[in-house]
């Protein structure tokens, strides 16, 4: 007889929660998720319609809002959640400079929202010990390094961008339900991720996008900010080992290791997908463009990721050179799923970042 869990699983429409989604189902068979996400430009079911045919039952989407009280209590009192896995944000840096306030909205008011909810239920079953809040987070409430150090647990918070000031904020909001209230919290801070099902506006699959259709590869600055890469699946992993294993009230740095230059990682795209499409070599890196500097733009990301490593025996399985080569084959092989995920508010926003760098 399995013993089943049900977990709330938050933007699980999204990149790195489609991922998870797909990872968790997989891998524990006794899971039920439900996935509450409000589809905004970032979400869409396409990313989960892939799920095995046996995995389907086990996964539940409710097309809704963090934001929304009165929704997620008659989630809450639906089901008696194990956890609650928060992925659900605004997670792009350029569009919080362009408009911070839906990143105060969700980022911090909605998972504020959704710890209120938690607790409430939390206390309400009895306040099981084994309980988990596991949010989400990001290695850029740290803020920026020069050349050398990594940031570790202990690092002081320094965002820079509106986008990681909401993170910030809302790591704050987790920490104080769990001090003043007791709620079993868990704190993941991870690197830049790239890999399948990533919305094409972040470097990686813009770069391979742009590449595919020989449109200019827009480089920010000089091209030499560094950061720290993950490949989705090493994140997932590292997600369930400190949900299932992670010592309540703790954080976990998460990362791969794997520092790159902007210009570097362009550079390896195209010679990766120069040999792909049967271009000349150094075809595509003609197409590089440097492009006005992002505003408040963070030199260096680097993780130590120690304390997953050593407390909770974590390690990434995919190189760099590997998963970078798996991400160009995937979104050379699902064109059909970009074309999907990009709507008519996608192309005004190319318009609106890129038209006048
Ligand atoms: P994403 O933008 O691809 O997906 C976000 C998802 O949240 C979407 O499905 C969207 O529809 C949903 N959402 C947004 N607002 C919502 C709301 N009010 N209610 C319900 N759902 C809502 O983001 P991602 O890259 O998958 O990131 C997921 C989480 O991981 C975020 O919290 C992000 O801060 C964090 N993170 C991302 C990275 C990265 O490199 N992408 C690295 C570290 C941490
Ligand atoms: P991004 O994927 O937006 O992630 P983040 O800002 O959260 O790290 O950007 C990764 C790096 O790539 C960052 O240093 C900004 C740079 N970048 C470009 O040079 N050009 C682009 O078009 C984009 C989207 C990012």
């Amino acid at each position: 007889m399995i013993n089943t869990e049900t977990i709330l699983v938050t933007g699980g429409a999204g990149f790195i929660g489609a991922n998870f989604i797909h990872f968790a189902l997989k891998n524990r068979p006794n899971w039920q998720i439900v996935n509450l996400d409000l589809l905004t430009y970032a979400g869409n079911l396409i990313s989960l319609a892939t799920l095995p045919v046996e995995h389907r039952s086990r996964h539940t989407f409710v097309h809704g809002d963090i934001r929304n009280t009165d929704l997620l209590a008659r989630l809450f009192q639906q089901h008696a959640f194990a956890g609650v896995i928060h992925f659900a944000a605004e997670s792009h840096v350029d569009r919080s400079i362009r408009g911070p306030q839906v990143f105060v909205d969700t980022n911090v008011g909605g998972t504020c929202t959704l710890l209120q909810a938690s607790l409430d239920a939390w206390q309400e079953r009895g306040r099981p010990a084994d309980f988990r809040f596991h949010h989400v987070s990001t290695d850029e409430v740290y803020g920026s390094l020069g050349l050398t150090g990594a940031f570790t647990e202990q690092s002081p918070y320094d965002p820079s961008s509106p986008y990681s000031a909401s993170k910030a904020a809302s790591d704050h909001f987790v920490r104080a339900y769990g001090r003043t209230y007791d709620l079993p919290f868990v704190i993941t801070n991870c690197s830049n991720n790239f890999g399948p099902y990533q919305f094409p506006e972040k470097l990686i699959p813009l770069m391979i996008c742009n590449i595919l259709a020989e449109k200019p590869l827009p480089v920010y600055g000089n091209g030499e900010n560094i950061r720290d890469w993950l490949y989705v699946l090493d994140h997932c992993s590292a997600l369930l080992r400190v949900f299932e294993k992670g010592t309540a009230g703790q954080t976990y740095n998460i990362g791969g290791g794997t520092e790159q230059s902007n210009i570097d990682i362009v550079r390896q795209l195209c010679k990766i997908m120069d040999k792909k499409l049967g271009r000349t070599a150094g075809a595509s890196e003609s197409l590089i463009a440097f492009v006005t500097d992002r505003p408040g733009h963070d030199f260096r990301y680097a993780i130590d990721a120690a304390k997953i490593k050593e407390e909770l025996d974590w390690q990434p399985q995919y190189s760099f050179a590997e998963a970078l080569r798996n991400t160009v084959d995937w979104y050379l092989a699902n064109m059909a799923w970009v074309d999907s995920v990009r709507s008519g508010t996608y192309r005004q926003w190319l318009e609106l970042n890129y038209d006048k760098r």
